[in-house]
């Protein structure tokens, strides 16, 4: 099944540096403006990510009713600057807005179809062409392995999947489409559980291309020959492999204060980095990987895992840290 679309070809984006010739180097960014991150990110990059700026309580914040333009500045800055970008995300049971996600609205599977439907194929037919690759699911699995309960699978079990895959393909059959996900990255009963489901996706004919491993990892426990296997584990079933949504975070204290960095735990996130990078090298479907934010200075980590945080290459002045060289040792050295 292992779906040829890879987007753009990588060699094609001029100069930028790739994470290798032939794979993805990625930032995602929010809605601050992109001055502030644009020096750095066009020089470094040749892929974007909208870190909040296309999920569904944005981008349909009222039923029918569409608010494109965060996505599309995001697209202009992508085409000037000559990135490719992924869009995030099209079903996901976070960052809904509040006429969908309320449980006195009393769904049902007949009210509920058309609504994801419209949801799904008006944002792919807008971005046709403009956004090559698609996360189409986000986190549906628990970390056991089941199924999320969510407004989606508590309506149709987990049929919304493939639908939701299919619209998607109508509407841009170029696109390469993806389920995303957390503890993507190490063999356990989450990531059997999924390949478990994907085969039967693909037996379908679903037109599932990817797996995103979003790798929101900590300092310290990362294993290379693990996440190689994780990653292996997807990539048997023909799957191309991303890692969507990198960071690597430590205990700070307080935020991601620089005068904070303890040069261990510096060192340490290097060699996290550079393991990290090593496995998606190690495995030939992985085809690159996008930093959650680039630099500390617009992080989430810090908001939601207090005392943690300096999780990316490049510290709040947006200078490099060790683990950016790290990075680039992995290449050189696979
Ligand atoms: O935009 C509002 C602003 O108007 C308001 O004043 C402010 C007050 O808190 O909130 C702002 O919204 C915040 C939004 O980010 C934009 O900055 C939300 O509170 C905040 O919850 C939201 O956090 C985002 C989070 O997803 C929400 O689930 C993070 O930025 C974003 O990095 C994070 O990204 C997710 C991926 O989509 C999926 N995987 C996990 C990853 C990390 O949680």
């Amino acid at each position: 099944h292992a779906s040829a679309k890879r987007g753009r070809r990588i060699d094609s984006l001029g100069g930028k540096m790739a994470l290798d010739r032939r794979r993805w180097f990625g930032h995602a960014t929010g809605d601050a403006p992109y001055e502030a991150i644009a020096s750095v990110a066009s020089n470094e990059f040749n892929r974007i990510t909208p870190e909040n700026s296309m999920k569904w309580e944005t981008i349909e914040p009222q039923q029918g009713v569409f608010d494109f333009t965060l996505g599309d500045a995001l697209i202009a800055w992508a085409e000037a600057n000559d990135q490719a970008v992924r869009g995030h995300t099209l079903v996901w049971h976070s960052q809904l807005p509040g006429w969908i996600n309320n449980p006195t609205v009393p769904w049902t599977p007949a009210t509920l179809k058309p609504v994801l439907e419209n949801h799904v194929r008006t944002v792919v037919r807008h971005y046709k062409g403009k956004i090559d690759q698609w996360d189409v699911v986000n986190e549906m699995f628990n970390d056991d392995g089941t199924f999320r309960q969510t407004v989606f699978y508590n309506n149709f079990g987990t049929d919304y999947v493939c639908w939701a895959l299919k619209w998607a393909h109508e509407e841009d059959a170029d696109a390469l489409l993806f389920v995303n996900d957390y503890n993507f990255e190490y063999r356990g009963a989450k990531v059997d559980a999924a390949a478990t489901f994907f085969k039967s996706l693909i037996a379908q004919g679903c037109p599932i291309g990817a797996v995103g491993a979003q790798a929101h990892l900590i300092v310290g426990q990362v294993d290379e020959a693990g996440i190689t296997a994780g990653l292996s584990h997807f990539a048997d079933l023909g799957l191309l492999l991303y890692l969507t949504e990198v960071d690597i975070r430590y205990e700070i204290g307080r935020g991601n204060d620089i005068a904070n960095y303890t040069p261990s735990q510096v060192g340490q996130q290097a060699k996290d980095y550079y393991s990290l990078t090593k496995a998606c090298l190690n495995v030939e479907n992985c085809i690159g990987m996008t930093l959650w934010q680039y630099t500390d200075k617009y992080s989430w980590i810090p908001g939601v895992w207090a005392g943690t945080g300096a999780a990316l290459p490049w510290d709040v002045r947006l200078n490099k840290k060790p683990a950016y060289t790290a990075i680039y040792e992995a290449i050189e050295n696979q």
